[in-house]
This record gives C-alpha cells, structure tokens and sequence, in this order.
C-alpha cells in the first residue's frame, strides 16, 4: 500500500502538472524534476508561509539572498572541502557506484553480486570554473547549503543593521550536492532548495535556544495541516554528527518509503565564525556593548529542504474517498498550500452569457488569490480535477445564475453546496480563506 502511495503521488504530479521529470523529451536526466503549473504554485505557497512565520512575522529575523557561487576559501573554512564526504564503492562487475552507508554486504554488489572495490571518500561538492578558461586556479563550487553565504556576510549585517544577540538571518536558495544514491522522487537530488535560518546566540543560551527552535519548527509543519502521527523527531548520534555540529535534531516525516529526514535543527556552536574568521582575516567577535566583552556567537541553525517539504505535504494531504459507486482522489492540502484558492466553472459550455460572466467572476477573483477559469469538461469531471489538485472552493455559473446572480460555491473538504450572490463573492471566499 505504501509502495503504492508513491507511485499515486509519482503518477497524480505527471498527470495534474505539479513535478515533471526533467529534460523528458530528451528521455530524461535522471533525478532531475521540473515543477510545473501546481507545483510551482504549491512550493512558492510553502516558502512564503515559511518567509511569513521566521522573517516577516518575528523582530529577530532578518532576510537574506546570498550568491550560488562563493570564492573558493569558503569551501575551505567552511571545512566542505575536507569533510564534505561520503564513502562510495564500484562494483567491479557492472560498474554500479554504490554509498557505503547503503551496503549491508561492503564487499559484494547488491545488483549482480559482483565484487566491490574498496570504499574511497568521494566529494559530494560540484564543481565548475569561473570565467573562459577551465584551469584548476578557476575551479569553483556550486554551494552545497545556503549557511555559508549568511555566515560570510555575518560582518556586513552588523555593520548596515546592528542587531543585538539573540537575532538570526534566513534565506531560501538551491544548493547542489553531487549525491551518489539520489532517489525516491523529489526526496533525495542533486539539485534541490534550502530553507535554512542561523540564529546567533550568547553560548550560554544556545541549549534553550535549540530546543525552543526544535519546538518551532516541528509545530510550523503541524501549523500548515501535517498530520501529527506523521511527524516525530529523532536525536542524531555522536557517530552521525556534521562535522561542525555539537548536536542535531531531526524532524522525519513518515514517507511512504519509511521515516526519513525533513529538517535538521543542529547547534554548530562557533565553528563557522572562527572559522571564517582565521580564513578571511577579519574579526567576526560579537561586541557585547552592555558587558563590554567580545565573543564568537553560537549558531542554532534550522535547516529544512523545500522540495522534501513539498512530497512530505503532497504525501501527507492525499486522500482516496468513496463517493457512493466511485472513489474520489482529494488533496487536502491546507488553505495557505493549496496551489488554487478558487476554480469558476460554467455549468454550461455553449451558452456565451454563462461563460462570459464566469470569465470575469475569475478574472476578478484573481486579484485576491489565485483563482482560475476550467471550461475543459463536464461539470462532474471539472469537480473530480479540481480535488486532485486541492483546490478549496469551486464556483459554478448555471443559468439560473443569469437570473438570480447567485452561484453555487462548493467546499472541497465538506462538499456541501451554498448559493451565494455574486455580489458578494469575492467576501465570503476571502473570509473562508483567512
Ligand atoms: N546547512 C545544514 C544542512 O545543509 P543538511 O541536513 O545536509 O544540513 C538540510 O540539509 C536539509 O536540506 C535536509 O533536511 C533536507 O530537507 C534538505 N536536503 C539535503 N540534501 C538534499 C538532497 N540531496 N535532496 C533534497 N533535499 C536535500
């Protein structure tokens, strides 16, 4: 059922247009996903309740949108280019690289049970080079997580806003890893986006700190519809630690392949300041102007993927019913997700009145949410694709709409049906909405 799940979602994302494989004329690059109309919708739905919540709505966040490319002491300080590893193996038989995390066996192919090599360290940064010429003085790196470009530029936002301890920066920006065993659709690529906030703290607080941010952002899941029996948290082991991390929380969303990660909330203590510090040369101390004293602020850093986010909600709000004889595919994806707020639907195709006034009823919605205008079936088969993709509130003109300028508004969730005058529409949706 589980497995089953996956291909259901797989399969509804193709045919709805929410995540087509990429590059598929071309027969496709493998774990590449392109998001199409839905999916763009519902992901920058997710980003901006996520911008909502840690920046626009707290005093102690700032935004930020820092640069892909990065100069090349960062990977160093950063310890990416050292560290940033996984052990891999080659099977000598079908030339399949396998993650040694993944071998139960470390000396034989789970594929052809051919021999495997050795395991060597094989770095999970992408490179590329800067300007005309591809010599190794050029070679830079796609960044694999979006902190570093807060931590390097930790001296300008003191500079230009002065904040006081506690206070924190945020971004949302892709990053590439060259990921030996991408997989599981959208969950593990190697290009994918970052939420990602560093909270600088006093040390002295940086416990409280990790806790209260392992609270928050566990509930903001919760907050936006995810079922709670799906959700959990799990402690990393010394043994599983980053290599700049004191300690690591995970939040795990019940994925139909397993509990696996979702967000990881670590405290990265001073590594990244001191570090960035020795390397750049410049003084990255906070200056404590009460006491008088200097030091390197901890970081609690909260890091979710966004593309994880959206399988895990996609996932999470699928639900099959049964309508009388039929079964009936519903996202019920929250209000603040939901790619369509509202769907005007004439009831009738051929009577230019009807879809006319449909036309604009739309067209005047959409200056308040996203709303759309479907005349491309039945009313029966509109209903059926408007669910699919979770769409809260359907609007039918009938002809008797003509007459009595009411519409039928029907709910996803209840399906019960209210006649509402068109007049005052646009209220009563907004209201539902808010
Ligand atoms: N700055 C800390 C950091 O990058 P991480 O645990 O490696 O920590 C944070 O990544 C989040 O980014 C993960 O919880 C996951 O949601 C997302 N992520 C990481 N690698 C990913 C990949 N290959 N594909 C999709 N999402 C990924």
């Amino acid at each position: 059922m589980a497995e089953n799940l996956m291909d259901k979602i797989v399969s509804l994302c193709k045919r709805r247009g929410f995540i087509f494989q990429g590059s598929e004329i071309y027969g496709g690059l493998a774990n590449t996903w392109d998001y199409g109309p839905y999916g763009v919708e519902l992901k920058n739905n997710l980003k901006k309740a996520w911008w909502k919540a840690n920046v626009q709505e707290r005093n102690d966040i700032l935004g930020m949108d820092s640069a892909i490319l990065m100069h090349p002491r960062v990977w160093e300080a950063s310890g990416h280019v050292h560290n940033f590893f996984d052990l891999k193996s080659d099977c000598k038989n079908c030339k399949k690289r396998f993650k040694s995390a993944d071998l139960k066996d470390k000396t034989k192919c789970p594929e052809c049970s051919g021999q495997l090599t050795e395991a060597r360290p094989f770095n999970l940064m992408f490179k590329t080079y800067q300007g005309p010429v591809e010599e190794t003085g050029n070679e830079i790196h796609l960044r694999p997580e979006t902190a570093q470009g807060m931590f390097v530029n930790f001296l300008n936002i003191l500079d230009s806003r002065h904040p006081k301890l506690p206070f924190g920066l945020a971004q949302i920006g892709k990053s590439f890893r060259n990921e030996i065993t991408p997989g599981n659709f959208t969950f593990r690529t190697r290009e994918f986006e970052q939420m990602e906030i560093e909270y600088f703290v006093n040390p002295k607080d940086a416990n409280q700190a990790l806790t209260d941010w392992i609270e928050s952002r566990f509930n903001w899941y919760l907050n936006l519809g995810m079922k709670s029996e799906n959700l959990r948290k799990r402690q990393h082991g010394k043994d599983e630690l980053a290599h700049y991390a004191h300690a690591c929380m995970d939040v795990e969303y019940n994925f139909p392949f397993g509990w696996a990660e979702l967000e990881g909330i670590a405290n990265r203590a001073d590594f990244d300041l001191k570090q960035h510090a020795q390397y750049s040369g410049r003084d990255l101390q906070y200056f404590d102007d009460l006491k008088k004293e200097k030091f390197y602020p901890y970081i609690i850093e909260p890091s979710g993927g966004v593309d994880r986010a959206v399988l895990a909600f996609l996932t999470d709000a699928y639900q099959e019913e049964k309508v009388k004889e039929d079964t009936r595919a519903v996202l019920k994806l929250s209000k603040e997700l939901a790619p369509v707020k509202a769907a005007v639907l004439p009831l009738l195709r051929n009577r230019p009145e009807i879809v006319e006034l449909a036309k604009n009823i739309s067209q005047d919605l959409k200056k308040s949410f996203n709303a759309v205008y479907d005349d491309t079936g039945s009313i029966g088969k509109l209903y059926r694709r408007q669910d699919e993709v979770g769409t809260l509130y359907c609007v039918t003109v009938d002809v008797q709409t003509l007459e009595d300028k009411q519409v039928t508004v029907r709910s996803r969730d209840t399906m019960l049906q209210e006649r509402i005058s068109v007049d005052r529409l646009k209220e009563y949706l907004i209201n539902q909405l808010t």
